[in-house]
C-alpha cells in the first residue's frame, strides 16, 4: 500500500490526480478524484448509468487500453512503446486504487509539459509539427488504438535532440463496437479519423476559439 496522504499531486486532469511515485523517481501514480466516479454516473443518461463503475473510472479504462491486442502481444523492445509511457499496473494507495506508469520528464528532470502548454507557449512550430508527424506515422504503423487525441493528454519530451510526443492518457477504443480491434480496414480508418480529429483540435486550440470546440468539431 502506497501512502500518498501527505503528498501533493504534480498535476491533475478532469478525472485524476497524478502523484510522483514515492519509491521510483521515473514513475507516477494516478488516482481518481474523490467522488468523481459517482459524479460521472449521476450525470450520465439513464442507459449509460446502468453500466458498471469501471465504465466511469479512467484507471479501469486505462487498464483495458493497455490490454489491447497490439500491446498485449508486444515485446518490451517493440516500437509500440516508442510513444507510450511504460505500464506498471494497478496498486493500492491511501487515496484509492492507483495506476502506475512511466513518468515522462523534461531535460531538467521535471514532469514534461503537455502539447497544450507547448502550443500556448511556443505555437505550432516546425519542431512540434515534425513530432506530430512522427507520432501519426507511429499510430498508423503500429495500429495502437486510442480515443480522441487531445493536446492535454500528450506530453513533449526531448529524445536524441528532437521533440517526441507521448500519449499519457486516452489509450483504447472510442467506438462502441470494437470492430477496429479485429479488422484491419476498420482499424486503418479508425486511426486515420483520430489523426484528422487531432489536427482539427490543434488548429482550434491555436485559433481565437471564437467558435466553441463542440461546434468546430462537427464542422
Ligand atoms: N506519464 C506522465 N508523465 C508526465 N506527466 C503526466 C503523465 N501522466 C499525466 N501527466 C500529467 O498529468 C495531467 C493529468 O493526467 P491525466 O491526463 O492522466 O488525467 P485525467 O484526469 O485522466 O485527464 P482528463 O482530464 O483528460 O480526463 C496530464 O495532462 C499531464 O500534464
Ligand atoms: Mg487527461
Amino acid at each position: 500500500m502506497i501512502d500518498l496522504s501527505n503528498s501533493k499531486p504534480f498535476a491533475s486532469g478532469g478525472n485524476r490526480h497524478c502523484y510522483h511515485h514515492p519509491d521510483f523517481p521515473d514513475r507516477c501514480v494516478k488516482v481518481m478524484l474523490p467522488g468523481r466516479v459517482a459524479e460521472l454516473r449521476q450525470r450520465a443518461p439513464w442507459y449509460k448509468a446502468l453500466a458498471r463503475d469501471s465504465h466511469f473510472d479512467d484507471n479501469a479504462r486505462e487498464v483495458a487500453g493497455y490490454r489491447q491486442r497490439v500491446l498485449r502481444s508486444a515485446s518490451s523492445h517493440s516500437s509500440v512503446w516508442e510513444h507510450l509511457p511504460r505500464w506498471y499496473g494497478m496498486t493500492e494507495t491511501s487515496e484509492g486504487p492507483g495506476a502506475v506508469s512511466e513518468l515522462l520528464l523534461d531535460e531538467q528532470g521535471a514532469p514534461a509539459m503537455t502539447l497544450e502548454t507547448y502550443l500556448k507557449n511556443v505555437g505550432l512550430d516546425v519542431a512540434i509539427r515534425d513530432a506530430l508527424e512522427r507520432f501519426s506515422q507511429w499510430l498508423r504503423a503500429t495500429g495502437v488504438l486510442t480515443k480522441n487525441l487531445l493536446p492535454h493528454n500528450l506530453v513533449v519530451v526531448t529524445r536524441n535532440r528532437q521533440l517526441e510526443l507521448y500519449l499519457v492518457d486516452g489509450l483504447g477504443n472510442a467506438a462502441f463496437l470494437p470492430l477496429s480491434e479485429h479488422f484491419s480496414i476498420s482499424r486503418r480508418r479508425y486511426i486515420q479519423r483520430r489523426i484528422e480529429k487531432m489536427w482539427k483540435r490543434i488548429h482550434w486550440e491555436i485559433s481565437d476559439r471564437s467558435i466553441p470546440w463542440k461546434k468546430a468539431e462537427r464542422a
